[in-house]
């Protein structure tokens, strides 16, 4: 499992990339405007992003579009800020028919706002490089978004879809919408190939009390060797 930084915040990502983990970014517009994001540093934005995590790191930047022409020209330009981009896409009848236009012309795709396995295979089909099942959102209705994270990465893996992909490369499953580090832990036995995180969340996947409490006594008893 690949994991991806779900933020926008410059800081959390110099943060996360120096721990040597970090395979790309997601952001959102929720994301771009919770730091304060201006309209017309957007593009900016992402370059610098793109910058510090490096060309081998996806980062994907949202259309804001709402049809198909609209978000194709958006994408095509997003697409400009740097190789790196991937042009992320909600789960709509436009958005389809924009990432059928996107993929032809080499860009690659993140649908995102994917809650079910038809969405997904629709997705798959229109050439999506990515396609990112949210689970929080469906727990904050009280149903089961694992659930559906499991449901989407058995489907789509039931099938080739490198024939409808940029490069024909393989399609990957990013779970989204993660708030804990259970969540992750789930998604890793589901086979889902990338989980992208929250910095906070990030920061629980490190921890454990045992790990604390171990470090805590080899301490101790190294001050015992230094004094002997
Ligand atoms: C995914 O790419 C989204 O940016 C994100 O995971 C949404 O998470 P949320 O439901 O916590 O807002």
């Amino acid at each position: 499992m690949k994991f991806f930084l779900d933020t926008a915040d410059l800081n959390e990502i110099e943060e996360a990339a120096s721990w040597g983990a970090l395979a790309g970014v997601t952001t959102n517009p929720s994301l771009y405007a919770k730091i304060g994001g201006k309209l017309e540093d957007f593009h900016a934005h992402m370059k610098r992003i793109c910058e510090i995590v490096g060309p081998d790191c996806p980062v994907s930047a949202e259309s804001v579009a709402m049809t198909r022409d609209e978000i194709v020209r958006d994408g095509l330009e997003l697409a400009e800020i740097a190789p790196n981009i991937v042009v992320k896409i909600p789960t709509m009848v436009e958005g389809l028919a924009a990432t059928r236009a996107l993929a032809d012309q080499g860009v690659r795709v993140n649908m995102t706002l994917c809650f079910s396995v038809p969405q997904a295979l629709l997705a798959a089909r229109a050439g999506a490089r990515y396609i990112s099942p949210f689970i929080g959102r469906f727990d904050d209705i009280s149903e089961d978004g694992l659930d559906q994270v499991e449901s989407i990465v058995g489907a789509i893996g039931n099938y080739d879809f490198t024939a409808n992909t940029v490069r024909g490369e393989q399609i990957e499953i990013i779970a989204a919408s993660v708030r804990s580090a259970n969540h992750v832990t789930q998604c890793a036995l589901m086979g889902a190939d990338i989980a992208t995180v929250p910095f906070g969340v990030l920061k629980k996947m490190v921890q454990h009390p045992l790990t604390d409490r171990g470090l805590e006594s080899f301490m101790k008893d190294w001050k015992k060797v230094l004094n002997a």
